[in-house]
């Protein structure tokens, strides 16, 4: 089994991807470690919290809290698509009780030491615990064997700004160290993750069960802001994409370019810049995805999900 740690920031799609992660009983989730991004860093921790607890896996996971702010600029929360509490409002009469650490950025270090060549990395959040992580002990970047990163855009638009997608614009600064580190790096972006649309049929399907009941109280409101802008009823898994496509690399067809962060743009900040024809002359740094399976990945996702 794959050794993985999911470094997130726990909005609605993050919570269906602790789901898939949990549910598909595939990976070896060594913690969840936490980050300011959709939602406050509390509020993430306490929503990861909740999702755990409705799998009856409270007190068997480790939770790790990390950055409360992106590393130089201000936090910019998600609540128009998350709602308040950054779950739709599922879960809220919950009480948890289950510990926490402050160490994220120590716990990924530890584990990419002790497991050398074999942790994955499924950040589905602004990087900067993993950014952190790698300024802090840069020798991780030789130990981590692979990262799954939900984030970026390199054929699409922008989902939070005309050409940024939200993960990458919270935290630019990061994401560039992170881009740059070495760490083979799989980027699962806007371009394949909102061809994966959950619609309100295969939540229809879900329904009965706890989990069941729970995708469909939470991505209510999910469904309806996309249905507001796009017109379907439907909402993108984008961070159980990532999840999926460590499960499963079939799901995607990729190729390996070189692909930088803009940071120095009053309008440009967080855009993914990938550079297709090599004008740069760089050596290519990331494995893109850029045709998805949707199909395949839906039924994945209902299957496992149903277990
Ligand atoms: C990403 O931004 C967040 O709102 C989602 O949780 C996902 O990680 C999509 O752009
Ligand atoms: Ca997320």
């Amino acid at each position: 089994m794959k050794k993985v740690i999911l470094d997130i920031d726990t909005g609605i799609d993050d919570a269906l991807a602790l789901l898939l992660a949990f549910k598909s009983g595939e990976l070896d989730i060594l913690g969840i470690t936490t980050v300011s991004g959709n939602v406050s860093l509390d509020q993430a921790t306490l929503n990861t919290k909740k999702v755990l607890t409705l799998l009856g896996l409270d007190n068997k996971v480790q939770i790790f809290k990390g950055a409360d702010r992106p590393l130089l600029r201000q936090p910019v929360y998600e609540h128009e698509v998350h709602g308040n509490d950054g779950l739709g409002g599922a879960l809220k009469d919950m009480q948890v009780s289950m510990p926490e650490d402050d160490g994220a950025v120590d716990f990924i270090i530890e584990q990419a030491e002790k497991h050398k060549g074999e942790l994955t990395l499924i950040p589905t959040a602004p990087l900067t615990n993993i950014a952190l992580a790698i300024r802090k002990k840069p020798e991780i970047t030789k130990w981590i064997k692979e990262m799954v990163i939900m984030g970026g855009s390199v054929k699409s638009l922008g989902n939070i700004t005309p050409l940024a997608e939200f993960n990458s614009y919270v935290d630019p600064e990061a994401a560039k160290i992170v881009f740059y580190s070495g760490i083979p790096i799989t980027l699962v972006g806007l371009d394949v993750t909102t061809k994966a649309l959950l619609t309100d049929e295969h939540v229809a399907q879900l329904e009965g069960s706890d989990v069941g009941n729970f995708v469909k109280d939470s991505t209510a409101h999910y469904i309806n802001d996309f249905y507001k802008k796009n017109g379907i009823k439907a909402c993108a898994l984008h961070d159980p994409l990532a999840v999926g496509v460590t499960l499963d690399k079939s799901l995607v067809k990729t190729e390996k370019f070189f692909v930088d962060v803009e940071t120095k743009s009053e309008l440009c900040d967080g855009q993914t810049v990938c550079d297709f024809h090599n004008k740069l002359g760089k050596e290519p740094n990331i494995d893109v995805c850029l045709e998805v399976d949707h199909e395949k990945f839906i039924r994945m996702f209902i299957d496992y999900l149903k277990r």
